[in-house]
């Protein structure tokens, strides 16, 4: 910043600022001022303020945004000054410490220094004069610690404590960088042939790596909707987190095992709710906070109408699934089976037992139905023309759980010896129980239409929509649910979707698996079924939620690369164009920023592991030349790069074990220290 004041003279001020990556407790301030045309005296004001309020949400500002309480300010030595506060409604204490020091080169200034304070602020006044063309520096080094943090007493004794002794901000910076560089190593992803499209998915992952850190996960965080940065749903945690941990799994395993464990701590809770509704096993909830009960709001205002609507979302009960989903994925990328045994199963078998409960066996169609609940698109939430809430038979949903009554099963034979035992003994899972489950495996109901399935049972009956009258009326009809309601109609009534759902089905499942629960369900294998069924909602999807082009682009890959990475490149922008009109500055979407990452790895790059094998099945989109990228298989640190007819896998050479690699027909294995170029038949496979 360069600036003129009102007595013309002209200053520069440099600041850097940094959290540090390297040590949890650490951030640094630093401002050079170098006056270009005058000498003179200057007093920098550096303060802790605890009068902070969440005002970052217009709709929220009439609602409380003052969440911490003073408990103490004081200055605890010449350079450290200290505010402990405490948080109004978990009762933590939260304190802050700074010490502000001033350079001239590498001398260190001593400057007197006055304080001032009230009880949620106080500040420290630092008087110095400064010269012609001369640079002078101030570092504000913070430390902070909570009473959640392991290892501490009195929060504000540790913190002006650590304050007093740490680093210099050159030092500590180096430290942050080094700690982004092993990040990055680790984490990268690299594009060839677009240099926008890398520049997003850097940005991306920068975001990724702050919010989900080993940092973060050692404090049990979960997966915040909106990341770190923004107030948005409030730090609420959804189904989100099943487009953030693939790519964590693949990764950064410990922080995606961190992650699943968010959940794990949560399933008492998530049990309670089941039994609640009379229930058995575990009903995770929709929107949830730090204790993991059901937080979802009952009331939804309308920003065109001005009106509060009623709010049905909380029957997303798939967030469940989204669990199931992770843990058994985590399992099969990493081989974690000391997970399993010890948290995984357990979680897979409560939801599958919650699901069981839910469902019921239908004696005239001879099959498993579930009712009452509502899947991804949240402009379903009833069937307009039948009894009671929610919907009946949500095709994600149902097929979902046949998947997942295969997995438990699965699960369960894959534990260590006497521990499956063991297992359905605490949790008295009996053998009529899994008999039920096998059954549901082959007999849930799934509802289609006009040769595609069903979004949900009824759906067939909905009205379709003048989506190009909607479109000259209202130009962004992304959110066609305000809209309809603002008219005194209900997008209830016809046949559109805010974000993709029964396209979820090819999203999640591979072709192989979609193929093998439908099968099992009694319907004969179609080919064309995922083609006709993701064009037919593609047409009919208004992408009210992000999360959906990224589903879209997904599901598109190997049916329609230009429409996928059409959808790819909106998803990309979505934060940095803010294509929703001023949703970004409430909050970054996470799931849409990881889940670019991952579908560039996983469906252009093609990688997935199954049976612990590396499987390369690229399918690049012509603007991208090459994409390299880390990752890890079962423990094994590899390299994978793909370009326009090769795919290339390295094991690094401090590996400690081999990787098996499948292109095409092609099976080999990698040793540690070398490199294998498999040969792609036409550029694709
Ligand atoms: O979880 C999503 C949901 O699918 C769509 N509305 C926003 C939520 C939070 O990102």
């Amino acid at each position: 910043l360069r600036f003129r004041d009102r007595a013309g003279r002209t200053t520069r001020l440099l600041t850097r600022r940094f959290v540090s990556m390297a040590d949890v407790h650490h951030a640094g301030l630093e401002w050079t001022l170098v006056p270009e045309d005058w000498t003179g005296a200057v007093e920098v004001v550096s303060a802790l303020d605890g009068r902070v309020a969440n005002r970052g949400v217009a709709r929220y500002r009439q609602l409380a945004g003052r969440h911490l309480s003073p408990v103490a300010a004081r200055a605890w030595s010449d350079e450290v000054i200290v505010l402990k506060v405490a948080t109004r409604q978990s009762d933590l204490f939260i304190s802050e410490a700074a010490r502000t020091r001033v350079f001239r080169g590498d001398r260190r200034l001593e400057v007197p220094t006055a304080v001032h304070q009230v009880p949620d602020y106080i500040q420290q006044v630092l008087a110095f004069d400064v010269h012609r063309g001369e640079a002078t520096r101030v570092e504000k080094m913070v430390t902070f610690s909570s009473s959640r943090d392991p290892a501490v007493g009195d929060t504000l004794e540790k913190a002006a404590r650590s304050a007093r002794r740490y680093l210099d901000l050159g030092p500590a910076w180096g430290r942050h960088a080094a700690a982004w560089r092993g990040l990055w190593q680790a984490c990268d992803l690299r594009v060839e042939g677009d240099e926008r499209v890398q520049r997003l998915l850097r940005l991306h992952g920068s975001h990724l790596l702050q919010v989900c850190s080993r940092h973060t996960a050692d404090l049990d965080a979960g997966v915040p909707a909106r990341g770190l940065n923004g107030e948005a749903y409030r730090g609420h945690v959804f189904w989100d987190e099943l487009f953030v941990l693939p790519y964590l799994a693949l990764r950064m395993p410990d922080v995606a095992r961190g992650l699943l464990m968010y959940r794990y701590r949560r399933l008492p809770e998530a049990r309670a709710m089941a039994a609640a509704e009379g229930l058995e096993g575990a009903m995770f909830p929709w929107q949830s906070g730090s204790e993991g009960t059901e937080e979802t709001q009952r009331v939804h205002l309308n920003p065109l109408s001005g009106r509060w609507d009623e709010d049905q979302s909380h029957r997303q009960r798939h967030v469940g699934i989204s669990v199931a989903w992770n843990v058994w994925h985590y399992v099969q990328v990493t081989g974690d089976l000391a997970f399993l045994d010890d948290h995984g199963a357990e979680m897979l078998l409560e939801v599958t037992r919650f699901w069981a409960s839910l469902a019921h066996l239908d004696p005239v169609r001879g099959r498993y139905e579930i009712h009452g609940v509502m899947g991804p698109d949240e402009f379903h939430e009833q069937d307009v023309n039948a009894e009671g809430p929610g919907l009946r038979n949500n095709a994600y949903t149902n097929v979902m759980v046949a998947w997942l009554c295969g997995v438990a099963r699965r699960a369960l034979a894959l534990l260590s010896d006497g521990r499956a035992e063991e297992l359905r003994q605490r949790l008295d899972v009996t053998d009529d129980e899994l008999d039920t489950w096998d059954d549901m495996g082959r007999r849930m109901f799934v509802p289609f239409h006009e040769g595609v399935i069903s979004q949900f049972e009824g759906y067939e009956a909905l009205e379709e929509l003048d989506w190009d009258g909607y479109r000259a009326r209202y130009g962004n009809i992304q959110r066609l649910d305000r809209i309809l309601r603002a008219e005194g109609d209900v997008p209830d009534r016809y046949r559109l979707t805010k974000q993709a759902d029964a396209a979820m089905l090819p999203f999640l499942l591979t072709g192989d698996e979609l193929g093998e629960v439908l099968t099992r369900l009694g319907h004969p294998p179609d080919p064309g079924l995922v083609r006709r069924t993701v064009e037919h909602y593609d047409r009919r999807t208004s992408h009210g939620s992000t999360l959906s082009f990224l589903t879209h682009a997904a599901v598109f890959a190997p049916l329609d690369l230009a429409s996928s990475w059409e959808a790819f490149l909106v998803a990309l922008e979505s934060d940095v164009g803010d294509i929703q009109g001023g949703t970004t500055q409430e909050g970054i979407h996470l799931g849409v920023m990881a889940g670019s990452l991952d579908l560039v790895a996983r469906r252009y790059a093609g990688v997935s592991v199954r049976d612990g094998a590396l499987r390369i099945a690229p399918r690049l989109p012509p603007a991208l030349r090459a994409v390299a990228f880390p990752l890890q298989v079962h423990g094994t640190p590899v390299r994978v790069e793909v370009r326009p007819g090769r795919a290339t896998v390295s094991v690094a050479g401090e590996a400690r074990g081999a990787v098996s690699v499948v292109v095409g027909t092609e099976v080999r294995t990698v040793h540690r220290g070398e490199t294998a170029t498999f040969v792609l038949d036409g550029g694709q496979p």
